[in-house]
């Protein structure tokens, strides 16, 4: 039984997102709270030798895969190995010792999903995948509950950050396709094998797995037409832009009739519409359904901080199911939470916007400009706009200041000869 004790995780791969959930896993303070109810217990890799970035607890490390999935004090694998094989091997391992499976890998997922979900509802578990869809973006757990009041009819969206990076960069002019690919590398958004990215072959997966959950339909991994980006010339992005689009790698699952159109190729889309300004690494992916309407979500969509954050929800997710087995879900109660003291307006940092009226006349814009110097309030820009009715319309934006001192500052130029009226003061979000 688990309901009071320590959950003990098993971790299956140290590369960039293994290292990601560990460094989450062992510093769980100022988390959700059931992260701190649990322990790294043994952590998979295939070498011990290997120079890592990370240092882990000693004894943590192990080269025996097998021994970890079935250690009998494991409550929980995650599976962050990539690849195909050992990983589909070792889930199922996990799964029949009965242990719960938090997994980001889609390839996996893709093509051998129905086996895992089947054998762990036989062996009473659960299989999480959270990471293996959008990186960062909630997108499994809203498909498989909070949108269940909706018949969905389409899914489509930009489901590949390598791909949406390598196509931002080329159509801002910022080098060509190798150079965008080996600074996507570097920052470990690509796959190890980048063609599963640049193919099309990772968003195929990806979309697999949202229309199979979307529309509850068994979606083979091979009926997924599949184009990638290698064709695709910076002129054309230039063309498309000058035509009003912008070209995307997109991913799209929608009913027609009886059959699913389920495809990934590079498209056009209208600047209009709200995927063309997906850029660089997010990614982002539309709903549409009855009787939401459409929704998107947006966000990171590859990289080791933002999978591995998805990676962690799935393990606060199983770690409450165990404690929801004492009669009491964690996650459905709101947290009874810690008071915190708010800080005074006065004390808030801020940029401000200020429209004045004032004579026009020589020396304004330099009095106004020692005040709020005098005040320590920084300036970022401070023009005369135009003339209305003899008087001068000045604005002023500040950099981020306190706010008490702005007001300070502003009190006393409400109060300069020349100063006729201060119509408008806003505050700028930066
Ligand atoms: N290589 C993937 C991408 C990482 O670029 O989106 C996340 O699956």
């Amino acid at each position: 039984m688990t309901e009071n004790r320590t959950i003990r995780v098993g971790l299956l791969g140290l590369g960039t997102v293994g290292a990601g959930v560990a460094q989450i896993l062992l510093d769980p303070k100022g988390r959700h709270p059931l992260l701190s109810e649990l322990t790294l217990h043994r952590v998979g890799v295939r070498s011990l030798h290997k120079p890592r970035a990370l240092h882990l607890p000693p004894g943590l490390l192990t080269t025996d895969l097998t021994a970890l999935v079935q250690d009998p004090e494991i409550d929980l694998v995650v599976e962050v190995l990539g690849g195909l094989e050992p990983a589909r091997s070792l889930m199922l391992q996990a799964i029949a010792q009965g242990k719960h499976v938090v997994t980001a890998n889609k390839a996996v997922v893709a093509r051998y999903g129905a086996e895992l979900f089947q054998a762990a509802q036989d062996q009473g578990v659960y299989v999480l995948m959270e990471g293996a869809v959008g990186g960062g973006i909630p997108i499994i757990h809203p498909l498989k509950q909070a949108l269940g009041a909706n018949r969905l009819s389409r899914v489509l969206g930009i489901v590949n950050g390598t791909t949406n990076f390598i196509l931002t960069q080329m159509a801002q002019g910022r080098g060509d396709f190798a150079t965008a690919l080996a600074t996507a590398q570097s920052l470990g958004y690509a796959e190890s094998d980048p063609s599963a990215d640049v193919d099309g072959e990772d968003a195929a997966d990806k979309i697999a797995i949202l229309a199979t959950l979307a529309f509850g339909v068994r979606v083979s991994r091979e009926q997924v037409y599949c184009e990638g980006i290698g064709g695709i010339q910076p002129v054309d992005l230039r063309y498309a832009e000058r035509l009003g689009f912008q070209v995307k790698l997109l991913a799209l699952a929608q009913r027609q009739g009886e059959a699913l159109d389920i495809r990934v190729h590079p498209t056009l889309i209208s600047h209009d519409h709200p995927l063309a300004s997906v850029q660089g690494v997010q990614n982002a992916i539309v709903l549409g359904g009855e009787p939401l309407g459409e929704v998107m979500f947006q966000g990171p969509g590859a990289g080791a901080g933002p999978t591995a954050s998805a990676v962690v929800g799935d393990v606060v997710n199983v770690v409450a199911t165990l404690r929801a087995n004492s009669g009491y879900h964690p996650l459905l109660g709101a947290p009874v939470a810690t008071a915190i003291p708010q800080l005074a307006m006065d004390e808030v940092q801020t940029r401000f916007y200020t429209r004045i009226l004032t004579q026009d006349q020589p020396g304004v814009i330099g009095q106004l400009g020692t005040c709020y110097g005098r005040h320590g309030v920084s300036l970022e820009s401070i023009v005369q706009i135009s003339t209305q009715e003899q008087l001068a319309e000045i604005v002023v934006v500040t950099h981020q200041v306190r706010e008490g001192n702005f007001w300070l500052a502003l009190e006393e130029i409400r109060q300069f000869p020349a100063v006729a009226a201060i119509p408008t003061v806003l505050r700028v979000w930066s």
